[in-house]
């Protein structure tokens, strides 16, 4: 019998970020080390339809529909012929909606399948902007000034009072989404309307944040108990983008250039790990992330927020980290799948009867 672990891959997804989702995958999936884990693919459409595929050469919906067995002791799926796949880890390589923010993670936690990154909680609360700042707030950590709003309001968000308390350009984002998708910045009152009914468009609820004026740096934390934080990496902006726009990230090949490691002083290289950790387990984070943060005109370090399902595509910031660190993609891989199974076996002894004491 075969000692490999069966790794059920999922890519797609119903968010905005499915493409992403989709090159990344592949990613992994090339990098795997076949010596040790069985590859299984399922790939979510944007509907939200779950389809098996043995490899990842066709498009989603040309792979075969696939069922899951709901059954925490004996979790598996089954294929189209009736043959059962047995799950001994899943990896959600989902970017946002449904695959980020502690969904998938749930479905598969409650059938007692281990899952690749951070719980419920961790992703949950990461993925929402207005959430996770109050958090790092509360923990200490430096997060621009911000106010939220709800759709409610939207009739009633007045420019000149968000002008007077955050100062002008700032920012207006969606309160859950990714790959700068309902961002906008504002520099002036005839930007205002379509930057909110921008960002309404994606969410329900919205932040507006203060710019910052700085660089963007990002730092790559692996581990549980102790976790390790790479050295930080810079998005250098060469053309004139606003800000780091969605088109700037994925369709225009030349808008920004990746230092690595960027070039900080050796205090501000430790200040900024060290405060990547701390955001790192302020929510909760479980195995990796990534930390996003500005490092200001004046020194000032101010995170602006975590993935905790980063890009692995062949240009993403997080596996080149670790490949600078001298961590190959194909280990890093590995790892990841062995912090969650240590994870795992971790939460098996705890008790789930209560006898009262008291
Ligand atoms: N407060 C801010 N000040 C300056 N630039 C910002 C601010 N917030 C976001 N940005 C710019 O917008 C980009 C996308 O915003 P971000 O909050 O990272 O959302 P996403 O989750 O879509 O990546 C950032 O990479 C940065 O270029
Ligand atoms: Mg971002």
């Amino acid at each position: 019998m075969s000692t490999k672990l069966n790794i059920l891959i999922l890519y797609g997804g119903r968010s905005v970020e499915h493409e992403i989702s989709i090159r990344s995958a592949k990613n992994v999936v090339e990098n795997i080390d076949r010596d040790r884990f069985t590859v299984h693919l399922i790939g979510i459409d944007k509907q939200g339809s779950w389809f098996f595929h043995e490899k990842m050469n066709k498009s989603i919906r040309e792979g075969e529909p696939v069922f899951l067995n709901l059954d925490a002791v004996d979790p598996f799926i089954v294929r189209q012929n009736g043959s059962k796949i047995l799950m001994d880890v899943v990896f959600p390589v989902l970017h946002g909606t449904d695959g980020e923010d502690g969904s998938i993670q749930g479905l598969f936690t409650a059938m007692n399948v281990p899952v690749v990154g951070s719980g419920v909680l961790g992703s949950a609360v990461a993925m929402d902007k207005i959430v996770s700042k109050k958090v790092l707030l509360e923990s200490g950590i430096p997060v621009a000034p911000f106010m939220e709003f709800d759709v409610s309001q939207k009739k009633s968000i007045d420019f000149h009072e968000i002008a007077e308390k955050l100062g002008v350009p700032f920012m207006v984002k969606s309160a859950a989404l990714g790959s700068s998708v309902g961002v906008s910045k504002v520099k002036s009152e005839t930007d205002f309307q379509a930057a909110l009914d921008e960002s309404f468009r994606y969410d329900d609820r919205i932040i507006i944040e203060q710019f910052v004026d700085g660089r963007e740096l990002e730092c790559a934390v692996i581990g549980n108990d102790e976790p390790e934080a790479s050295f930080p990496g810079e998005i250098i902006m060469v053309k004139d983008y606003d800000f780091y726009t969605y088109t700037a990230k994925y369709l225009d090949e030349d808008a920004i250039k990746i230092q690595l490691p960027a070039e900080t002083d050796d205090k501000t290289t430790e200040k900024l790990r060290q405060i990547s950790i701390a955001a790192y387990q302020a929510l909760r984070c479980e195995d990796f992330a990534r930390v996003d943060l500005f490092l200001t005109t004046e020194g000032e370090i101010i995170v602006n927020e975590i993935n905790t399902i980063p890009g692995f595509t062949s240009v993403s910031m997080f596996p080149m980290m670790w490949q600078h660190m001298g961590m190959s993609y194909t280990e890093l891989i590995s790892r990841l799948i062995d912090l969650c199974l240590a994870r795992h076996n971790k939460s098996k002894g705890r008790e789930t009867d209560y006898k009262a004491v008291n």
